[in-house]
């Protein structure tokens, strides 16, 4: 039977009141045509427009990439992003803008002002068409109201007809523009949906024919959260979300991948319009609508505390990194000086005038500020305490991130942010993480987290073990001040990363299984954490799924792969290892693949060769493969990777989706150099399973490689001889976390197993015999919430009785629970 015994008068010490936030970043077309419900895409005809400090370079197949000054790439697509974005694209010129008996073009000379590069000059015949086909398709809800504005030039007068309509070009609502001749002048007018259509476009037709020029336009829904302009349900979401804080803007987006694409917060306030758009990243460009102000209006919209990261000088170090040196570097710092201005300084200043004419001349809040994203090394610690120096002496009262531990340089460091992307599995074996930081070293944000690696992410078993890991900082939040999942939002229809906590398309939204889970710990913080302890048996993660055989360069030979005797061949090839199967042998076959960068502490992958074999599950427990090392070739036998499928980043190679290593979860088995070792590769670092061994692997004699499942590991043999018995980390299949909050008792509890479980609880006071149970579970622990069923996932609550300072409750399979309970 398990037990959890709650000692509600020993606190050990107050809950952090900023634990749960959340983290927005421009990816997946989250930001502009999503939270910034702007429907039209490419509004300022930027789109295709290379960005700075890169070059196309044309593939073979006639797809395009940009390449920055550092050798990073990635596809471009004439600015419809990602190839199999671009592939479901009608093509077009001008990305998403088509016309009929019209001629476009874009105008580089005609521009609306200093900060548009482009406008979009069209011919229109008489009844000549232009039309956008927003962010798939635009969506027309019956009744609603749709505001419209363009700032257009004519050469002469002329009318145009504006309409909502369908894909067909079936008007819903058509108003009329007289376009005068001359400079550019804004039009407005309100376009209502008489029906729903999810599919819909916007239609600009000119009866007489017509020369105009757009410089830019928009149309977006006039119902909006709180109307300060952001989508309803994607905000009534994050509004449930129970979160603290707000992280923004990035993210990689704060570095940036070339110089001209380090984020700049005054390049996202004052008028849209005057607002430059850049490319991102993540493969689109933005044109910064869900600029700085609207951070912050947020987050006072929300009840949030805001956290503001600036870059630091540096674009980002993974994709080839610029670092800015002298006036340069200054300016940076200027920068973000200018930002903390426009939030917090009153109206007559500077920046406190502009943010007033934005609408707010009341000062925001701003509690935090980070310095950079994601940097490192000795160029970042310069940098972070000239920022540090310069910000802090100004504006003592904010709290300020650090990127990497600063402090064991010895510099000052108030809070250091630390990402975790990893498997599921990862999560809750790391739970105990936090137990031996130092108390009197700086606080904790857990910045970016999520398991985003091998099976079952996004699923009700992925949240619950980001659940075990939340557990431990919440045992540790004297250390643990702040976390936030990442990335926040995915707009379907246009993915650069997967998964993310919130999904939606252009009318629809839900929370995955892991939005719930921090939803419900958000609601359900208390005051003070008190002494808890569970007795309960453990668990582990023992690995499954199909083995594969690499090698640390190309040409490692092999033979007879079989599972239980029998005979499986080659499933699959993973990219920067694309190899062929030769009899058996192990070689790159296509140099033209470029080599992806590695990830700090990873091995260099175009070094790598890797093979997968197509082993059914319930047969993979016992895998054998003979092979023959050349002098000094590693082997790495992974050994049962984890997932069938591979999830996020799929590269992309000619269009394909491809696999690629850093997707797949697996125990490795390695043998280099005269030494066998058995690793868990966790993203920052492998985690040894077991002792290393000595093992000489005779060139030019075939090796029996052997490796078996057992119940918390596996054991490893060559030639027939154990060599390693590797264990995973044990999980505990019950954990649990208490608090307080004057007479309200809140236990947290996780039931990782596969079966219903009875929990004896033993409190040290009388407590009121009615109690609430909130419950986050599902039928199966692979659940994942879908447009079809977004509350597959969610929380149940009852109403419960029983309550006493000894009761019993039964808890259900693969489950996280919160007794609200109060003391008498
Ligand atoms: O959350 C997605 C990305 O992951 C962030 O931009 C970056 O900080 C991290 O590498």
């Amino acid at each position: 039977m398990n037990k959890i015994f709650v000692d509600t008068k020993k606190i050990r010490f107050q809950t952090a009141p900023d634990l749960y936030g959340l983290f927005f970043e421009e990816i997946n077309r989250g930001g502009d045509g999503g939270l910034y419900p702007e429907m039209l895409r490419n509004r300022s005809f930027e789109d295709s427009l290379v960005p700075d400090g890169c070059t196309e370079m044309i593939r073979e197949d006639g797809t395009v990439d940009i390449q920055n000054e550092n050798g990073w790439f990635c596809a471009f697509n004439n600015g419809e992003g990602k190839t199999k974005w671009a592939c479901r694209t009608p093509s077009t010129p001008v990305p998403a803008w088509y016309v009929q008996d019209a001629q476009m073009n874009l105008d580089g000379e005609m521009r609306l002002n200093e900060r548009r590069r482009v406008s979009l000059h069209v011919r229109f015949e008489p009844m000549g068409r232009l039309w956008n086909t927003g962010f798939g398709g635009l969506s027309c809800r019956k009744g609603e109201r749709y505001a419209f504005y363009a700032f257009l030039e004519a050469k002469k007068p002329c009318e145009l007809r504006v309409s909502l309509a369908s894909s067909k070009g079936e008007s819903y609502d058509t108003q009329a523009v007289m376009v005068e001749s001359g400079s550019f002048l804004r039009y407005d007018c309100v376009l209502s949906a008489r029906e729903d259509d999810f599919d819909g476009i916007l239609l600009i037709e000119a009866p007489s024919g017509g020369d105009v020029h757009i410089g830019f336009i928009s149309l977006m829904p006039v119902e909006t959260y709180k109307n300060h302009g952001l989508r309803k349900d994607l905000m009534e979401l994050l509004a449930g979300a129970n979160a603290r804080f707000l992280r923004f803007p990035g993210g990689c987006v704060v570095e940036g991948f070339t110089k001209e694409t380090m984020l700049r917060f005054s390049n996202t306030v004052g008028p849209v319009w005057e607002r430059p758009s850049h490319y991102l990243m993540w493969q689109y460009r933005t044109t910064n609508g869900l600029g700085y102000h609207e951070f912050l209006q947020m987050c006072e919209d929300l009840g949030v505390e805001a956290m503001y990261v600036v870059n630091a000088g540096i674009s980002c170090q993974v994709r080839g990194p610029v670092f800015a040196e002298g006036e340069e570097l200054e300016a940076w710092i200027q920068e973000a000086l200018d930002a903390v201005a426009y939030a917090t300084e009153p109206a007559g200043t500077r920046w406190g005038d502009l943010r007033a004419k934005m609408g707010h001349p009341a000062p925001f809040s701003l509690k935090y500020i980070e310095i950079g994203n994601e940097n490192m090394g000795p160029e970042y610690r310069r940098r972070y305490q000239k920022f540090y120096q310069a910000l802090k002496k100004r504006y003592p009262d904010i709290i300020y991130v650090s990127n990497t531990h600063t402090e064991n340089e010895g510099l000052v460091t108030e809070v250091v942010d630390e990402h975790y992307y990893d498997t599921p599995e990862f999560f809750a074996e790391d739970r105990r993480r936090y137990e031996t930081y130092d108390r009197q070293g700086p606080k904790i944000f857990i910045g970016e987290y999520e398991a985003f690696q091998g099976s079952g992410i996004a699923t009700l078993h992925a949240a619950l073990c980001e659940a075990m890991f939340l557990f431990g900082a919440e045992k540790n939040q004297d250390v643990v001040a702040l976390s936030a999942y990442a990335p926040l939002l995915q707009n379907v229809e246009y993915t650069s990363w997967y998964p993310n906590l919130i999904m939606f398309d252009n009318h629809r939204s839900f929370g995955i299984p892991s939005y719930h889970m921090l939803s419900l710990l958000g609601a359900n913080r208390g005051k003070n954490v008190v002494e808890s302890r569970v007795e309960t048996s453990g668990l582990c993660y023992v690995p499954s799924g199909q083995p594969g055989l690499g090698s640390v360069r190309p040409g490692l030979l092999f033979r007879n792969a079989r599972c239980h005797e029998k005979p499986v061949s080659i499933k699959r090839f993973f990219q920067n290892m694309v190899v062929e199967e030769q009899e058996g042998y192990l070689t790159a076959i296509d140099p033209s693949v470029p080599p992806m960068k590695p990830f700090p502490g990873k091995a260099d992958p175009s070094q790598n060769c890797f093979v997968i074999f197509d082993a059914p599950a319930e047969q993979s427990d016992i895998f054998e493969v003979e092979v023959m090392a050349e002098e000094g070739q590693g082997i790495i036998l992974t050994v049962f990777n984890r997932a069938e499928q591979a999830y996020i980043f799929t590269e992309e190679h000619h269009g394909e989706e491809v696999w690629n290593h850093r997707t797949v979860r697996n125990a490795q088995w390695r043998i280099q150099d005269g030494i066998s070792s058995v690793v868990d590769p966790c993203i920052w670092g492998d985690k040894p399973l077991a002792p290393s061994a000595p093992c000489i692997l005779t060139p030019g004699i075939w090796h029996t490689l052997r490796t078996e499942i057992t119940q918390d590991g596996f054991l490893a043999y060559v030639d027939g001889k154990l060599l390693h018995q590797a264990r995973q980390t044990e999980v505990p299949k019950i954990d649990c976390v208490a608090t307080t909050e004057g007479e309200k008792i809140y236990i947290k509890l996780l039931n990782m197993s596969r079966t219903d479980e009875e929990v004896q609880i033993t409190l040290d006071r009388m407590v009121e015999d009615v109690y609430e149970k909130l419950v986050l579970t599902a039928d199966d622990p692979m659940a994942v919430n879908t447009f079809e069923e977004p509350e597959r996932v969610q929380v149940v609550s009852e109403a419960c009785r029983g309550a006493s300072t000894y009761f019993c409750i039964s808890i259900p399979a693969h489950s996280l629970s919160v007794l609200r309970l109060r003391a008498m």
